[in-house]
């Protein structure tokens, strides 16, 4: 059974539609990429599995009917998002940041915390720092760490490496594959930066105008010359 399945997905800002009829599924433990330029429709898609989004289709979490359900059913079925405006509170400190995440999961804090800590041990050295003095890098690192405060057993994780550096990009690809590896998690991850999905994903979307217009995997896609040359630097 698929950890979430997508079908015939459309979603509207009042008259202007974002998505067409995207379909994808995801399965229990695997990370898939959706990959697309800036208004593809990337955060549409994440906002609309969240529930913060008008949409229409459908959308099913382990076999159970989720259309329409609110943010915060999500979070309580084990959906947790890292979305692309963290969001964070700039001047509350990296700790109060990441309990934010935990109001639905009171009973796990402890663990939780000593999972982000591991994750992020710079997290763990920096804790009574407000966010406003962070680097970029750091605060994506506390707003993944806030979603894994959730107690999630799927993560969205939307455009993380969106201007940072190429070294913390390594850092952040190397924790959300620890994410998967050690922890079991499932993860949906949106970039522009295909490489950068290539090196995480087991199956890519392409998302066009709001349309999904390829998906496979990485080998698969890669025979497509059209498609390498455009996202793939081929
Ligand atoms: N709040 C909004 N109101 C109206 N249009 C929006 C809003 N958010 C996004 N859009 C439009 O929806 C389309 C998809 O946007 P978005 O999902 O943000 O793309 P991406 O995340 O891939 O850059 C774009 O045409 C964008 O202009
Ligand atoms: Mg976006």
């Amino acid at each position: 059974m698929s950890m979430i399945e997508i079908e015939n997905l459309s979603a509207f800002y009042g008259k202007a539609q974002a998505l067409r009829n995207v379909s994808l599924r995801v399965e229990p433990g695997e990370t898939i990429a959706i990959v697309g330029a800036n208004g593809a429709g990337k955060s549409t898609l994440l906002d609309s599995i969240m529930g913060l989004v008008k949409n229409t289709g459908t959308i099913r979490m382990e076999g159970q009917d989720v259309t329409g359900a609110k943010p915060g059913d999500m979070v309580r079925r084990g959906v947790g998002y890292a979305p692309e405006r963290f969001n964070l509170f700039p001047h509350m400190t990296v700790r109060d940041n990441l309990l934010v995440g935990a109001y639905t999961a009171r009973e796990d804090i402890d663990k939780n915390m000593d999972a982000v800590h591991r994750l992020f041990p710079r997290l763990a050295e920096r804790e009574g720092q407000e966010t406003s003095t962070q680097s970029g890098g750091e605060r994506q690192m506390v707003s993944l760490g806030r979603a894994l405060m959730t107690s999630p057993r799927i993560l969205l994780v939307d455009e993380p490496t969106i201007g940072l550096a190429p070294k913390v990009c390594v850092e952040i690809a190397e924790v959300l594959r620890r994410l998967s590896a050690e922890m079991g998690l499932t993860v949906i991850v949106t970039e522009q930066n295909a490489n950068f999905a290539l090196s995480l994903a087991s199956r890519l979307y392409v998302l066009e105008g709001g349309h999904v217009t390829a998906e496979g995997t990485a080998v698969e896609l890669a025979k497509d010359d059209q498609l390498a040359k455009s996202y793939f630097g081929a």
